[in-house]
């Protein structure tokens, strides 16, 4: 079978593509403003909202897919606080309607971190919201979380920034905190018990978009019960693989404190990004990657699920 997996395509509808300059708009200082500029248009991606076309691409590249996976971040979330924004809203609609119109039933999508809501780099707006948690389900029918047996594998989602809480403490409204950590009980309980019932002879892919959540599910002990049996956990959030790299490179690293929310949120993560290793980590890449390599593109596995061999995942790039 043929197994298809993109992620962050970060789809700008129509509602998104009129707040161009919406990043250094949330940064009030000058010289934090300036440096998020460099590193957007040096590095990271100068506009975010002109790359609609790299999905459409990947999805004509890929007419036949057996199953697809969407790793999450479907809108550019250019009010910070994910889906709770009708226009962020708006994109991630479009975004998964164009995915869904191609691959219809054989669409599996996951939740990203943008479709919540997080700290703008730098200027502290925003943050997750209950009220995109709730449009998760009810405006882009993604649930929670789902599983799905495939011969003889078991492959599992989690919504990374509900596992990932106490790293986005700082950012949460108090009054809506309560509902968050409730849903983030009842939610890690189901997922525990899911992994629990995974039979010894099944091996276990993971999708979890952002890596942060992979401390918080190692502390559970169903799951480090079963991480002999991982055979792979994709990841999306970093965009490029040389990212993903030096996160690598970085692990362990103490945390910076003192800079803010967002870096401090970072090398929190990348203090405690060993924990990958057990869960054999892969990025799959953003349609764009980085500006300055141009190193996105998706993920496919042409494999037998009943074969005891590896899954023997493949990197294309797309070039712009
Ligand atoms: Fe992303």
């Amino acid at each position: 079978m043929k197994l298809l997996v993109v992620s962050d395509p970060h789809w700008a509808g129509p509602a998104e593509q009129v707040r161009r300059g919406y990043e250094s708009r949330a940064i009030p200082h000058p010289l934090q403003r300036a440096l998020a500029a460099a590193w957007r248009r040096g590095f990271w991606l100068a506009d975010p909202l002109a790359h609609n076309d790299k999905l459409e691409r990947i999805i004509a590249l890929n007419p036949a897919p057996d199953l697809v996976v969407a790793n999450g971040d479907y809108s550019v979330d250019s009010a910070f606080v994910g889906l709770a924004d009708d226009a962020c809203c708006d994109s991630a609609e479009r975004c998964l309607a164009a995915l869904r119109g191609a691959y219809g039933e054989r669409l599996l999508a996951v939740a990203g971190d943008h479709e919540l809501g997080k700290h703008s780099l730098f200027g502290g707006v925003g943050g997750p919201r209950f009220e995109s948690w709730r449009r998760l389900g009810s405006r882009l029918s993604i649930p929670a979380w789902w599983q799905r047996d495939l011969g003889r594998y078991r492959l599992i989602s989690v919504p990374s920034t509900l596992v990932a809480l106490p790293a986005f403490e700082a950012e949460l409204l108090p009054d809506e905190a309560p509902a968050w950590w409730a849903e983030r009980r009842r939610v890690l309980a189901e997922i525990a018990a899911a992994v629990a019932s995974v039979e010894v002879d099944r091996r276990i892919v993971l999708f979890c978009h952002d890596p942060t959540a992979l401390p918080f599910l190692e502390s559970l002990p169903e799951v480090r019960a079963k991480l002999p049996r991982w055979e792979a956990t994709i990841i999306g959030h970093l965009h490029s693989p040389a990212i993903a790299g030096l996160a690598r490179l970085l692990a362990g690293m103490p945390p910076i404190r003192g800079l803010g929310s967002t870096v401090r949120r970072y090398s929190s993560a990348l203090h405690r990004a060993r924990a990958w290793e057990a869960f054999r980590v892969r990025l799959c890449p953003s349609p764009t990657g980085a500006q300055a390599l141009k190193d996105g593109g998706w993920l496919t596995a042409d494999w037998d699920p009943e074969s005891p061999e590896p899954i023997p995942w493949r990197h294309h790039r797309l070039p712009w």
